[in-house]
Parts: structure tokens; sequence; C-alpha cells
């Protein structure tokens, strides 16, 4: 049989070419592939839940009572035998693909695995990311809940607050004004067409980049190959040993996943019911929490004009703050002093400052995650800004000081 194919397809050379690549063994380059394999999981059973969905939002009959139609597929899906299993499991993986992809961006960045050759695949990854975050957001409308449509707003007065084309974006994006019947559709074809192409499309791309460009390897292999005068690259076939580690990975992670979405519930839509007046206040997922977090610091009165484009708290907090985050991010390999190619991850120990900035920026986001519950704790706008600002600067100063004193003193008190 195998012969069969090999005479077409010359398998062999193939598995030569390909498969007998090294992998180099760490376990944080698991992290990249938990990213991977939640993706999977996500297409998977979003397959089966685009065939019971209906995006439409006319007026069907639900035991009895008038609600659109796409709430009432989801409640139905829920009715069916594991049917709120699967959307648990959908909704579940969608939140660990995004903490995954967080866990890989930390890892690239502390062990500096973004440098020179590698800064095209952190670009892609950016986007990758960027992506990932708007099919969660357009996947929040599908199932037309009392907090779908509340969530869904709330971007939707973001995109209309763009300066000059705000109104064209939302156009675009929305299908018109929102709420309105042709968002959902739009929404629909965003969120199983044309994000999980673009997905696809970007990961292979990374994936091609990864297996052109070598993997980083632990830094004890440099050590290694020197007393052995080998190549580069240290570690294990990608067929088998790599394979069925991650087959075995994957399960375990299934596994992991299933028990979470079996005992904890994610958006139970029944219990918020159909679009309706007097929507409670409900907070979006944690990772849109640091935007929706900075939204609720910002006056709500302040507002200006440049050169004809309206500027709100909503362009500030909702357009221009993500902005200047990515720029942040996409600035950190062009920006980095070490431009000699890096092939061995570096240890986070004993890169003071980067590794300082990076907990400063980290502490500063979480800071602005823990302001989206500014309402529940009771604290004024004013002095979550306070507190927000002694945060990261005491993260910054207490980090990088204890950084410098470890150094100082591997070092026999030489600064680094
Ligand atoms: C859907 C999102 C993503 C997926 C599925 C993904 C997957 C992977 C995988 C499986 C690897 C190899 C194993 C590893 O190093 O962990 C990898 C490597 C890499 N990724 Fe990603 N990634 C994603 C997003 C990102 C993001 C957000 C960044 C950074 C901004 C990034 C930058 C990189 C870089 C630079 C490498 C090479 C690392 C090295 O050689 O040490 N990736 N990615």
């Amino acid at each position: 049989m195998f012969k069969w194919f090999d005479e077409r397809l010359e398998l062999k050379k193939f598995k030569e070419k390909f498969l007998s690549k090294t992998f180099p063994t760490h376990p944080t380059f698991l992290i990249g592939e938990i990213a991977l394999f939640s993706f999977i999981t996500l297409v998977v059973t979003g397959i089966f839940l685009g065939l019971l969905y209906e995006p439409s939002t006319k007026m069907v009959s639900l035991f009895g009572a008038m609600v659109p139609a796409a709430y009432a597929s989801v409640v139905r899906i829920d009715l069916l035998p594991m049917g709120m299993l699967i959307r648990r499991i959908h909704h579940w993986s969608a939140m660990i693909m995004i903490a995954a992809i967080l866990a890989h961006l930390m890892r690239v960045y502390f062990t500096s695995a973004y440098r020179n050759p590698r800064e095209i695949n952190w670009f892609v990854g950016l986007g990758l990311f960027g992506i990932s975050l708007f099919a969660a957001f357009t996947g929040y409308l599908l199932p037309y809940s009392n907090f779908s449509v509340t969530a869904t707003s709330i971007g939707y007065y973001i995109a209309k607050s763009v300066p000059w084309i705000g109104n064209w974006i939302s156009t675009l994006l929305f299908a018109g004004d929102f709420p309105s019947n042709a968002t959902v559709p739009r929404f629909f074809f965003l969120h199983v067409m044309f994000i999980p192409f673009l997905l696809v499309s970007l990961i292979v791309l990374h994936m091609v980049i990864l297996v052109k460009q070598k993997h980083t390897e632990p830094a004890v292999n440099r050590t290694k190959k020197e007393s052995q005068n080998g190549k580069r690259l240290i570690g294990i076939p990608i067929w088998p040993e790599q394979a069925i580690i991650s087959i075995a990975f994957y399960f375990f992670l299934l596994f992991v996943i299933v028990l979470i979405a079996t005992y904890i519930p994610l958006n139970p839509i029944e219990s918020y019911g159909p679009p309706a007046a007097g929507t409670p206040v409900m907070r979006p997922d944690w990772y849109f929490l640091i935007v929706y977090g900075f939204l609720k610091l910002i006056p709500g009165d302040l507002s200006f004009s440049i050169f004809g484009g309206k500027i709100t708290p909503e362009t500030i907090g909702g357009v221009i703050f993500p902005t200047f985050l990515i720029l942040v991010f996409a600035l950190i390999p062009l920006l980095d002093r070490a431009k000699q190619p890096q092939h061995y991850i570096s240890n986070p120990l004993h890169r003071p400052f980067m590794t300082a900035l990076g907990i400063t920026g980290g502490v500063f986001l979480t800071m602005l995650i823990v302001s989206g519950y500014i309402d529940v704790l009771k604290i004024a706008p004013k002095t979550m800004i306070l507190y927000v600002v002694l945060a990261t600067a005491a993260a910054g100063a207490v980090s990088y000081s204890l950084l410098r004193v470890y150094n100082r003193n591997k070092n026999g008190g030489k600064n680094v």
C-alpha cells in the first residue's frame, strides 16, 4: 500500500527532506503547540456548531416566546446530547488559545527568540494574535443573546470612533448600523470563513518560516556541541519521535479542555436571555478587559477635534491605545541592541533591562484588567489611575534592581 503511494508521490523523499528534520526539546516549546492544538479543536467543534447554527435575526417561536432565530438555534444546540458540552469546549478552547498565544509571546520575548533572523516570524505572530482576538470578538455576537449585543455594541462604538473613517469602517464590519438584521450574517461570514482562512494561512507561513530558519535551542546545547564538535541543532526528529510526543500532548490537552468544559459553564445564554432593553452590566472575557479597563479610566467627557476628526474616550481607549500597544510590540525586534544572529535561547535573568521591561509591561496590562472591575471594587477612576501608575513603577524599579544585584553578584561585583 505504502509502496503504491510512494511510487506516485515520492513519499520517502518527502520524509527524508522534511520529516527527519530535528526539533530541539524544551518544555516551553510546547506552549506554541497548545495554541496550535486549541485552534484545531476550535475548527473541529466549530464545524459541528456551524452545521446547526442559523445566522439570522428573524423572529421565531421558541417554547412559546418569539426570539431571534440565531438565539433559538444556539438554545437548541444546548439541548442536544453533548451539544452544550461541544459549545463550551469551543469557547474554552478560544480562551486557552489566546492565553497560550500570550504565554508563547512571552516565552519568545523573555528568551529573546525574536532576534535576527526571527523578526519576520515575530511580526507574523503578532498578526496571528490580532486576528485571534478578532475571531473571538466576532464569535461573541453569534448566539445573539443579551450579552452578545452589549459586548458587540462596545466594538461598534469603538469602530465608529476612528477619526475621519469611522463610519466607513463600521459600515464595512457591521454591514450598516448596529444592531441591524445585516450584522449577524456579516459576522458569521467573518467568523467561519474569512478569519479561519487568514489564521490557517498565517499559521502555515509561521511554520514554514520556523522550519526554514530552524528553531532556537536551549543554551546547554552550545556546550554539548562544542564538546562533540557537532553541527547545529541537537534534538529529536520530527518523525516519529516529535510527532508521537505532540499527538500524546494533544490528547492530554483535549482531556483538560473537556474536563474544564464539563464542570465550568461558559456563556450560559439561557440565563442571559435574548436581547432586551435594560441590559445588566456584563464584562467581556478577560483578554478584552485590558481595553475595557482602560476605557473605564478615561473621563467620559474627554472629547476634542483634530483636523476635523473627532477624538472621544472610545477613540483614545479603543483605537489609539491598542494601536500604540501593537506598535510597541512590533518595535521590539527593531530596537533590540543585539543585531547578530541568535540561535540559542537567552536566560531572562541575564537581561536585566529587557526582562524588567517585560515585567513592567505585564503588571501594567494586568492592572488594566483589574480596572475593568472598578465598579465591583468601588474604586474611583482617579484613584485607580494612581494605583496603576504606582504598581507599574514599583514593578519596574524592583525587578530591575533585583536583576542588577543578581548579575553583579554573579559577575563578582562587576556591572553587566
Ligand atoms: C495562533 C498563534 C500562534 C501559533 C499557533 C504559534 C505556533 C508556534 C509554534 C508551534 C512554534 C514552535 C514551538 C515554539 O517555539 O513554541 C512557534 C515558534 C515561534 N513563534 Fe509562534 N505561534 C503563534 C503566535 C505567535 C506570536 C503571537 C508570536 C510573537 C509575537 C510568535 C512568534 C514566534 C517565534 C519568533 C517563533 C520561533 C521561536 C524559536 O525559534 O525559538 N508566535 N510558534
